[in-house]
């Protein structure tokens, strides 16, 4: 999803200005929640806690000019995602409104909702990529962690038509401890649809999933497993199959490098209009996030909104990231997680092998693993539902 910010361009603006949060231009790629709304209720989703709802949302009319803003100041790509975004009735209207303003648009989709005839009229509104969300290889399972009967074999469908309308498909696979071992099948499942592109996605830890984190935390063994099983297949299906490959930050010695470093190359917009650092931002008390509604400029607010300031560059970091060989490398990893495990946004994220609280994740993260602990608190507006309560 993210992209690269021109760097060049950015350091030109530093010297005239010595401004940190001037170094780095406008984002390529734009996420778009156009709703919290979604008929899946899957444990693991990274929309915050707190949901947005329906009546809360940019109208059609706001998000057509949040789309032109878009393209006026630079960004050439757009991810329309949620939620489930095919849930917004103006989708097709908003897909040709990008493409007119000359937006490349992509869809992030559970792909539940969509009949052959939306999606040809997506298609036909200048979509140009189409991502599908998988939960499993096969129908209990991936029905299962979805909350959602029925809904793996509507996915199956919509991919085949994306792929009859001569759409490129992307296949993203959330992967956990409950279905790591269908990741071969994964990879077989998205040759047969004919995807360009796997995304092998360890979940990540925070909102949601951080709920879930018992039942999901694979065993070290699972990612070693999965770690082979990637490998072997990206050497396997060179020039046929891309595939991207995230493993849980938990059994990792190194943290990523989250969203590119926090206000440099990525922004997203939540349903009601708020310009976020990361789609997990909310998950951190004490930023106030700038709204697309009252008047701010979109470019405007990318470059001096306190929540992009607050951790861009490196000189808000503390030990010990702040005197690191690595901290213009991984920027400290994520401030979401540091946030989530370490109570604070500023600390090393407990993913690098430098912070003092790693061993206690990892142990953590063995230590759930092993629990048995298999049963979903399932992602709704009402504050979640335990499965079989
Ligand atoms: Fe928010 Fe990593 S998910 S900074």
């Amino acid at each position: 999803i993210v992209t690269s910010a021109s760097v060049a361009d950015g350091v030109a603006v530093l010297e005239k200005s010595g401004s940190v949060a001037e170094t780095f231009g406008i984002p390529l790629a734009v996420l778009l929640e156009l709703t919290h709304r979604c008929p899946l209720q899957c444990p693991y989703c990274s929309n915050p806690l707190e949901l947005e709802r329906g009546g809360a949302e940019l109208s059609t009319d706001e998000w057509k000019r949040v789309l032109s803003e878009l393209a006026r100041i630079g960004v050439l790509q757009v991810h329309f995602s949620g939620g489930e975004p095919t849930a917004r009735k103006d989708l097709v209207e908003l897909v040709r409104h990008a493409t007119e303003v000359g937006l490349y648009t992509n869809l992030i989709t559970s792909a539940v909702l969509l009949s052959r005839e939306r999606l040809a009229a997506l298609a036909d509104a200048g979509l140009a990529h189409v991502q599908i969300s998988f939960q499993g290889s096969e129908a209990t399972i991936a029905d299962r962690v979805g909350g959602f009967a029925g809904g793996h074999a509507k996915k199956l469908d919509v991919a085949r038509w994306t792929r009859e309308l001569d759409l490129p498909l992307t296949v993203n696979a959330v992967m956990h401890r409950q279905n790591l071992h269908l990741l071969p099948d994964i990879i077989e499942l998205a040759l047969a649809l004919d995807a360009d592109r796997l995304e092998v996605a360890n979940v990540q830890y925070y909102g949601w999933a951080l709920k879930n984190r018992a039942a999901l935390m694979p065993t070290l063994a699972q990612i070693e497993d999965c770690t082979a099983t990637v490998e072997a297949a990206r050497e396997r299906l060179k020039g046929q199959l891309a595939i991207d490959y995230v493993i849980p930050d938990y059994y990792a010695a190194r943290p990523k490098k989250c969203m590119g470093g926090w206000g440099r190359q990525f922004f997203n917009i939540s349903p009601s209009g708020k310009v976020l650092p990361c789609h997990a931002a909310e998950t951190i008390t004490g930023l106030d996030f700038p709204s697309v509604r009252n008047g701010a400029s979109i470019a405007e607010i990318w470059r001096s909104a306190e929540a992009f300031n607050r951790y861009r560059g490196t000189g808000w970091m503390q030990q010990p990231c702040a005197s690191c060989a690595f901290k213009e490398i991984d920027f400290g990893g994520c401030r979401c997680q540091a946030f989530a495990l370490a109570g604070d946004a500023a600390a090393t994220d407990p993913a690098c092998a430098l912070s003092p609280l790693h061993d206690r994740i990892f142990k953590t993260a063995e230590a759930e693993a092993a629990s048995g602990s298999d049963r979903f608190l399932y992602r709704n507006f009402a504050g979640g539902t335990v499965e079989g309560a």
